[in-house]
């Protein structure tokens, strides 16, 4: 890095939490102990923005990690953004705010930067995350819109522990729907996005309306095509002395939009913070070269995630 490349410090204003940091940690991680673990490296690595879910069942993990880091005096609680998510069973209104709670509970933190309405789709209320019939299906909620949910989230930054609110796996026209009907517009849509699945559209319309697109999968979710094999990727990795992962990332904070990663290897947690800005002309190769599209996770579809806890 040249000393005056500060990518990796972007900070992506929007209306509500202040700033919010381009580079993001994920922690969709299966075991506590590794969440706990991936949490400390991450924070060590220079991660400040944390992504975290009433469904990846690790709150409390993630907590205890963000704790010994304050206790530790190596970071403070302003310079940390932390997301977490309202799962499908919660959608109904008077649900909302216990389910709120129970996350800060958890996380032992009285203000979330930005709580996010997980997906769209309202799943059976209850303690069952997994609601399903006898035949396997997943069990829906038709007593419940996303704008009656999206009220009681707005009530929630009415109340003063939730900086900002926000969508994910949501479309287009769905997103539409809700900045239509908003008391509150949403900060920050997180979204399947990398350079297989750009969103342009997608991104083009959370600029004109002050929402930061927060891509997942940045690095393609680790599967098949692989993004990282891309031989635009990585031809671009060696003109500019960087890794593909290095490039997939950059891309994704160059062009606007913030990004969320996961490892649990230490080292790698460092390579993908340690991004630098790429040429114009490598921005515009991504854009133009790469025809392959590919969405690898259905959950925009069904609300049931690509994979979970447990089963990664
Ligand atoms: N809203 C939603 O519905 C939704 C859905 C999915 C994910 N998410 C969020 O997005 C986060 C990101 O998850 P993701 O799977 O989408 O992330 P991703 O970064 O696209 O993929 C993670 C995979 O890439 C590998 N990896 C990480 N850093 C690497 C590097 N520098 N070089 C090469 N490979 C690398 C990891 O393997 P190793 O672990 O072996 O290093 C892991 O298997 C999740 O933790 C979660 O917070 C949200």
């Amino acid at each position: 890095m040249t000393p005056s490349d500060t990518l990796r410090y972007t900070r992506i204003s929007t209306h509500g939490s202040g700033a919010i940091p381009a580079v993001g940690f994920g922690t969709l991680i299966p075991d506590p102990v590794a969440t706990k673990q991936a949490t400390r490296a991450a924070l060590e690595a220079g991660f400040r923005h944390l992504d975290c879910a009433e469904r990846y069942r690790n709150e409390v993990a993630v907590g205890e990690a963000i704790h010994d880091a304050f206790k530790a005096g190596t970071l403070r609680r302003e310079d940390l953004f932390v997301t977490t998510k309202l799962w499908n069973t919660n959608h109904r209104p008077e649900r909302v705010k216990p389910a709120f709670d129970a996350s800060r509970r958890r996380l032992q933190l009285d203000d979330i930067d930005c709580y996010i309405i997980h997906t769209p789709f309202a799943f059976q209320p209850g303690d069952e995350q997994d609601p399903r019939d006898g035949d396997g299906r997943v069990i829906y909620d038709s007593g419940v819109t996303l704008a009656e949910t999206w009220q009681a989230m707005e009530r929630l930054v009415d109340d003063g522990h939730c900086k900002s609110i926000g969508l994910s796996d949501i479309t287009l026209e769905k997103l539409r729907e809700i900045v239509a009907v908003a008391r509150i517009r949403p900060a920050m849509v997180q979204v399947e996005s990398h350079p297989y699945l750009p969103e342009w559209e997608l991104l083009d319309f959370c600029r004109e309306h002050g929402i930061v697109l927060q891509a997942f999968a940045a690095l393609g979710h680790a599967m098949e095509p692989n993004l990282l094999a891309d031989p635009v990727i990585t031809a671009i990795a060696e003109r500019v002395r960087k890794t593909p992962a290095q490039v997939a990332l950059a891309w994704a904070v160059q062009r606007g939009t913030a990004f969320l990663t996961t490892s649990t290897k230490p080292w790698r947690l460092q390579e993908s913070f340690d991004i630098s800005t790429l040429p114009e002309d490598a921005m515009q190769e991504i854009r133009k070269s790469i025809s392959t599209n590919v969405r690898f996770n259905s959950v925009v579809k069904t609300g049931v995630p690509g994979f979970i806890p447990g089963t990664r």
